[in-house]
């Protein structure tokens, strides 16, 4: 088959969070299924400055927002057998930044609008387009609406992954003329209408043929009225079409015994031995003692749906047991600024590092003995995976995909779990989970069995890869 993946992340190029991991992973598992996969991006301004000698411009074309024509070019690379287009307007991607502008909704309409028109210039006709998220929730939309008498597009099957329900797209219904030439009749039919404003990540879900969202716990939860943030009756409705596969991670680019970011590789065998070094190494660069005690690591967007509000709450209870705390990740300004205030009272024992940083998230996975994930929500999470193959073990909330890839340790159940969970979500029940965490620590025995079981655990792509080729196989036969 031929696979366009749309989506506005994918590593190496353009990362934020899980998104772009699962968009260039499954697409290199299915690469190795031999199908044929191309990955549509924006081109952001951070590719640009990057030196990538291997990208080319290939062509240029006028894509029309209603009247006004704005220029597209159109870039080209390989990486790991996958073609990569990157749409260029550096208007609207020229920027610091990949999200979080006034004018989302239009810049995310050009690159869908300019995805279309690319489909016919270039010689890759697909048979599925898979649309990631809500920035390009309109395209199934747009070519359904006003395409459908072209043979071209007739056969082509559109698939709407929900990788992040919490970003659904709102926005003024006007943007359905103003930007896509659509008109207002599908609003006030109710197709593109949610909340009472226009959706685009209710309008893929509704116009797709099929519908999937990154773990089966976060299925069930999408059909909740509880967990379902307002989408559960949609979902509902396209249930037949929906289902939920969970994400792998890429097993070579996450890979401790070969990974050249961390200063000493481990194996299963060698873990011990393996986060003695690396934290080590970690603790010198970032001016910490160690103290002989666990280190809790925190790699992740620093925003409301991480269960931050509950860490700064028990935060405490790791570092007056002596023990360490890394964060990583960057985000709303008050978390930044509370986990701050909480560093400069314990700067010994605390480091955060504000920012993106590849390397230095390798290296606290790989330092780290305990990886926490407290989220509110989390439609699959990556980390908590990574975590388990660096031989870290996750303290999560049981939500969503951590609750499917994550077996919390409880007493009767230690030749299997790998981890430390919590089901309420309060402070309390975090720290009561770290002090937990902490006591087993003083445990080596028991730590050893747990870290072999979550160096064991297999999350690769191959499982979650065939059921998508078999989801795909099915929205062809629609
Ligand atoms: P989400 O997609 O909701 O942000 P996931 O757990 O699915 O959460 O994926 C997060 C991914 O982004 C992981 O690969 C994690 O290591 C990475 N990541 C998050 N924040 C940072 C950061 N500040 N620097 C480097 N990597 C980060
Ligand atoms: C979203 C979700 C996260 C998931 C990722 C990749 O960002 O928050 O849970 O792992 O997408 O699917």
């Amino acid at each position: 088959m031929k696979i366009l993946m749309a989506a506005s992340e994918a590593t190496p190029l353009a990362k934020t969070g899980g998104l772009a991991d699962v968009v260039h992973a499954l697409s290199k598992e299915l690469v190795g299924l031999n199908h044929d996969v191309a990955i549509v991006l924006p081109y952001y301004d951070s590719i640009r400055q990057r030196v990538m000698n291997h990208v080319e411009l290939v062509q240029s074309f006028p894509v029309y927002l209603s009247w006004r024509s704005e220029i597209c070019q159109v870039y080209k690379t390989e990486i790991d057998g996958i073609l990569y287009y990157l749409l260029g307007n550096y208007q609207y991607f020229g920027r610091e930044n990949f999200y979080g502008y006034h004018d989302d909704h239009e810049r995310f309409a050009f690159f869908s609008l300019a995805i279309r028109i690319l489909l016919k210039e270039i010689d890759f006709k697909p048979d599925i387009i898979h649309c990631h998220d809500w920035q390009v929730g309109m395209l199934p939309v747009l070519i359904r609406e006003q395409n459908q008498h072209d043979p071209f597009f007739q056969d082509i099957r559109f698939i709407m992954t929900i990788h992040n329900p919490a970003f659904q797209g709102l926005g003024d219904p006007k943007i359905l003329g103003d930007y896509y030439s659509l008109d207002r009749r599908l609003f006030d039919e109710g197709k593109v209408r949610f909340k009472g404003v226009l959706s685009t990540l209710k309008s893929g879900i509704i116009y797709a043929d099929k519908i999937t969202t990154v773990s089966m716990t976060h299925a069930n939860e999408l059909m909740t009225k509880e967990e379902g943030q307002g989408l559960e009756t949609i979902m509902e409705l396209r249930k037949s079409d929906f289902v939920g596969i969970l994400n792998g991670i890429d097993y070579t680019e996450f890979n401790p015994a070969k990974d050249e970011a961390i200063p000493y590789n481990y194996n299963k065998v060698t873990v011990l031995k393996g986060k003695e070094e690396n934290k080590k190494a970690l603790y010198q660069k970032l001016h910490l003692r160690n103290n002989g005690k666990p280190l809790f690591g925190l790699v992740s967007r620093l925003t409301w749906q991480k269960g931050l509000d509950i860490l700064l709450e028990a935060a405490h209870v790791i570092l007056n047991a002596g023990a360490n705390l890394v964060i990583l990740g960057s985000g709303e300004a008050v978390y930044e600024q509370q986990f701050e205030k909480i560093r400069q009272e314990h700067p010994d024992q605390m480091a955060l590092y504000i920012g993106y940083h590849e390397s230095l998230a390798h290296e606290i996975y790989a330092a780290s003995d305990i990886f926490l994930m407290p989220s509110l929500f989390e439609p699959c999470g990556i980390g908590q995976m990574i975590a388990l193959r660096y031989g870290a073990l996750p303290l999560v909330r049981m939500t969503g995909g951590l609750k499917d890839t994550v077996i919390p340790y409880t007493l009767d159940n230690r030749e299997v779990a790998n981890g430390f969970g919590f089901y309420q979500y309060d402070g309390s029940a975090l720290k009561d989970t770290i002090s937990w965490a902490l006591q087993c620590f003083q445990n080596p025995s028991l730590i050893r069995v747990l870290r072999r079981n979550a160096m064991s655990a297999n999350n690769n792509w191959k499982k979650s890869a065939e059921q998508y080729v078999s989801l795909y196989l099915s929205a062809k036969e629609k």
